[in-house]
């Protein structure tokens, strides 16, 4: 599949969920996924991307691959494990892993965040902008994008000609389609209803005819989309005033999670702040350098600046 499917794989409003997609149905049994088969997948997963996939996710692996196992035309499972085991089949791999992502997301997803940003966040730094400052701030496991367009809109909120300063959003996913289809910036009806209605006819323009919603090249502008593992090598090289890591590390273990933080805490400015998912909390070793700032909201604590 071509990045250009990137749109009809994944819906114009966008996302894997974990129900595993809806493919099921009809051909649940078409194929037997055998206990040895899902280790094999999982033990992939957890090498290549860190995320732990339990025997419970079984109907999540079967409903999001039987449909691989059927474009490639082979047999079942067994045939499908050993293409991604060989070295032939790195590609598939790919798509595999892209397969397994589940990337639901929404515009201002956990609003309260974005209202931390607008009132304690930005401020002192759009000031430090407007003084030839740079300003940084990284969504870590972006998605569809929802998340890094919803930092941008809420910097443009309070700074609309942020394009004219030193700052920008680096957007990073594991996942190549969601990266191309955050890039393209091409939203539905739906996936737009919770941007409020001033900001949405600020910064989309009505695309096909009104049935999808393009983001602006002003906003766009502050956005740049880039493939990335979380474990794997970061390119990056400055440091970051905020790091949005919301819905991803909750699918890593423990030790995993733990080396992605102290690796964010790396890669924080001093004064920065570091945004999780509802149901995430730092701890273990790394709460020793993360002080809880605000619910999920966290910052360096005074000696690990
Ligand atoms: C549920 S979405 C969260 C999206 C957004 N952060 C939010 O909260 O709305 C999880 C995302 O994490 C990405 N992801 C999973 N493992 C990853 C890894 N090892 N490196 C980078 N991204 C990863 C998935 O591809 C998926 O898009």
């Amino acid at each position: 599949m071509t990045m250009a499917g990137s749109a009809a794989r994944h819906g114009m409003a966008g996302a894997k969920a974990e129900s595993g997609g809806g493919a099921r149905s009809d051909r649940a049994n078409e194929y037997d996924l055998s206990d040895k088969d899902f280790r094999t997948i999982a033990a992939i997963i957890y090498d290549d991307a860190g995320i732990v996939l339990k025997p419970l996710k079984m109907a999540l692996v079967y409903s999001r691959l039987a449909r691989r196992v059927r474009a490639l035309g082979l047999a079942g499972f067994g045939d499908y494990c050993n293409l991604v085991s060989s070295d032939a089949g790195h590609p598939e791999r790919r798509e595999m892993l892209a397969a397994l992502t589940t990337n639901v997301t929404n515009f201002f997803r956990e609003n309260h965040h974005f209202e931390h940003m607008r009132d304690v966040t930005l401020p002192p730094l759009l000031e430090a902008a407007r003084q030839g400052g740079r300003v940084r701030f990284w969504s870590a496991g972006c998605s569809n994008g929802h998340e890094p367009y919803s930092i941008a809109m809420t910097i443009l909120s309070l700074m609309p000609d942020a394009n004219k300063y030193d700052i920008k959003i680096l957007a990073s996913d594991i996942d190549p389609y969601v990266v191309a289809f955050g890039r393209a910036g091409i939203y539905d009806a739906a996936a737009v209803e919770p941007i409020p209605m001033a900001l949405r006819k600020r910064w989309f323009v009505s695309h096909e005819g009104g049935a999808h919603y393009k983001v602006v090249a002003e906003m766009q502008n502050l956005v740049s989309f880039r493939e990335l593992n979380l474990i794997g090598q970061w390119p990056m090289t400055g440091v970051f005033q905020a790091i949005f890591c919301r819905n991803v590390l909750i699918y890593f273990d423990e030790a995993t999670r733990e080396t992605v933080w102290h690796r964010f805490c790396d890669y924080l400015d001093p004064a920065g702040f570091l945004y999780v998912g509802h149901s995430e909390r730092v701890s273990g070793a790394a709460s020793l350098r993360l002080a809880t700032e605000a619910s999920t909201t966290y910052r360096l604590r005074g000696e690990a600046r």
